[in-house]
């Protein structure tokens, strides 16, 4: 199988570039992506001479570089991760959101139908169903929960998805849509908040936990991300929506302080600011659906997963201190300097 990967040089992406060569000897993968502020050449090098894989730099959104690699490389699956990914820029700029998130899915769907394709999977978020209240535990999302966007992130993500229905309703386009919790794990940018706070804690600099820290995010290893995708690709049902998650809700202060215990770093350094617009309460998946039809379970367990992680960022500095030390601390400047 051939697949087209798009937004491969970013967090989630590359993971799941490294997991399908390791794990499907007999596939080959063509990486598009833009290599935007999040995007990280240095991530892929580890498969850069695999004669099963090769890179592009484009656009998702440039109809004539997609049309034209789609006519030349003839892929049989595309996976779309390509995305401007962080609410934080989406609340400073939407333009940009509503550019890749949806016009670039469009832009794919249009070149799957001209071309053929066997798959389209558009890798999506827990975050198009809006939040759940801090009081209701007994309330999750399941793929019949109706879209209900907070934030220009969410809201580009949820028109995305709208569109990979209509095609597939429309037009029969085989399209499959996963929406996942909170990720975690190795080359996630630093500007989300469990790499923000481990690179901080270990530069001993201020912990920013937007107002109390009581929101509450569903974490999941990324690896188990990329495990339910694959599972998605191989046995999934077209037209059909899939919700990824591992039932881990931790309140964000308890991450930090997770995080410093971890690090034997101090709890003086955790330092409240100004909420995010609009700030999302609660993430929870419920993953019945995913676990009763393809028999996808995580394998990572939280305590396992961000020791994990943490080691990996101790164990791969250059990595994350290239990008914090470089064009990274206007933007941390601008998000941080009087909030
Ligand atoms: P990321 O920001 O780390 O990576 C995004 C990648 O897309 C980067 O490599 C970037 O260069 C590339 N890209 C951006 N615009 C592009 C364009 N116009 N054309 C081609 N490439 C472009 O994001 P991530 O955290 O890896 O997320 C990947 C996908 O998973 C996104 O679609 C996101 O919405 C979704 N998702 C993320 C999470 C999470 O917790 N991170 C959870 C659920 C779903
Ligand atoms: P983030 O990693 O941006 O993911 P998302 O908003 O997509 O869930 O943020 C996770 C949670 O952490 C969210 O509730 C906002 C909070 N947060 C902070 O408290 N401080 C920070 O510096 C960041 C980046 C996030």
């Amino acid at each position: 199988m051939k697949l087209f990967v798009t937004g491969g040089a970013g967090f989630i992406g590359s993971n799941f570039i490294f997991y399908l060569l390791e794990k499907h000897p007999e596939d080959a993968v063509l990486c598009v992506d833009a290599l935007t502020y999040a995007g990280n050449l240095e991530t892929l090098a580890p498969v850069m001479q695999n004669p099963r894989f090769r890179f592009v730099k484009a656009d998702i959104a440039d109809r004539a570089a997609m049309y034209a690699l789609f006519e030349s490389e003839k892929p049989d699956v595309v996976v779309n991760f390509a995305a401007e990914s962080h609410v934080d820029r989406s609340i400073e700029n939407p333009s940009i959101f509503l550019q890749t998130n949806v016009m670039g899915t469009q832009v794919l769907l249009d070149a799957c139908r001209k071309y053929g394709i066997q798959r389209y999977h558009q890798v999506s978020t827990d975050e198009v169903y809006g939040d759940l209240p801090l009081d209701r535990l007994d309330l999750f999302f399941t793929e019949q929960t109706p879209l209900h966007a907070s934030s220009p992130y969410s809201a580009s993500k949820a028109s995305a998805d709208l569109l990979c229905n209509a095609y597939f309703r429309t037009y029969g386009l085989p399209v499959t849509i996963s929406r996942c919790s909170n990720n975690y794990g190795p080359y996630q940018f630093p500007e989300k908040l469990i790499p923000l706070m481990i690179a901080n804690a270990l530069a001993d600099k201020p912990l920013p936990v937007y107002g109390e820290g009581l929101n509450v995010r569903d974490w999941l290893y990324v690896e188990d991300h990329c495990t339910a995708i694959d599972l998605i690709l191989r046995k999934g049902k077209p037209g059909q929506v899939y919700n990824i998650g591992g039932h881990n809700e931790r309140r964000n202060i308890d991450i930090v302080k997770t995080i410093l215990a971890i690090l034997g770093k101090p709890e003086s350094l955790i330092t409240h600011v100004a909420d995010r617009k609009g700030h999302d309460q609660r993430y929870a998946i419920d993953p019945a659906f995913i676990h009763r039809e393809l028999g996808w379970l995580p394998q990572t367990g939280f305590e396992d997963g961000i020791r994990k992680t943490v080691q990996w960022y101790l164990d791969n500095k250059p990595w994350w201190e290239n990008i914090v030390n470089g064009e990274y601390q206007t933007y941390y400047e601008r998000m941080y300097g009087n909030r």
